[in-house]
């Protein structure tokens, strides 16, 4: 789509990956949602747990194994999905879903590519993965893709330069 940007970004260890999502989580709005693809172990749950922090939520989100969703209190109610046992939207349905991706909190969605097509236009894609070739990095690097309305991703990009510089 013509409004959209994308930023690319490369973190060198998890303590970065909370720092990014920390920036994510203050520069977000009730409504926004975040789709998060990448591997297991890409590093998902940590840049959740860094826009929770960004939200003012006290508590550590993780990554229950039979929940779905859970929601947290902050600055905006943030919402955290796991959608690695998913296999298709019509398992959402049944949760009431729209209720959150189309609510007044904050969405953050793992493995949003398990369900396709019913995210709105103005999601924020992130995709994280793990360079294949110790050449690129360590093991702790990781590659950052943020998709994005243009104005938001510019405006974010602005931000997490300045606070990615040492
Ligand atoms: N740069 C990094 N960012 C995030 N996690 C990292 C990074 N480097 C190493 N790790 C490790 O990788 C794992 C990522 O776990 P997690 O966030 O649960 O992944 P996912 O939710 O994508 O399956 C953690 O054990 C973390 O310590
Ligand atoms: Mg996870």
């Amino acid at each position: 789509m013509a409004n959209m940007e994308t930023m690319e970004l490369q973190l060198n260890n998890s303590n970065e990956t909370l720092k990014l999502g920390e920036i994510i989580g203050k520069s977000l709005n009730p409504g926004s949602i975040i789709a998060l693809v990448g591997d297991l172990g890409a590093g998902k749950t940590v840049l959740v747990k860094g826009i929770a922090k960004g939200l003012g939520v006290q508590e550590e989100p993780n990554s229950p194994t039979y929940v779905i969703m859970n929601s947290y209190e902050g600055r905006i109610p943030l919402y955290h999905f796991d959608l690695y046992r998913v296999s298709s939207e019509d398992e959402l349905f049944g949760i009431g879903y729209d209720e959150y991706f189309f609510g007044d909190g904050v969405t953050a969605v793992e493995w949003a590519d398990r369900v396709q097509g019913i995210f709105p236009e103005h999601t924020i894609k992130i995709e994280i993965t793990i360079p294949e070739s110790e050449s690129e990095g360590s093991e702790t690097t990781r590659n950052i893709t943020i998709e994005g309305r243009r104005e938001w991703v510019l405006s974010f990009k602005n931000t997490a330069e300045q606070a990615f510089q040492t």
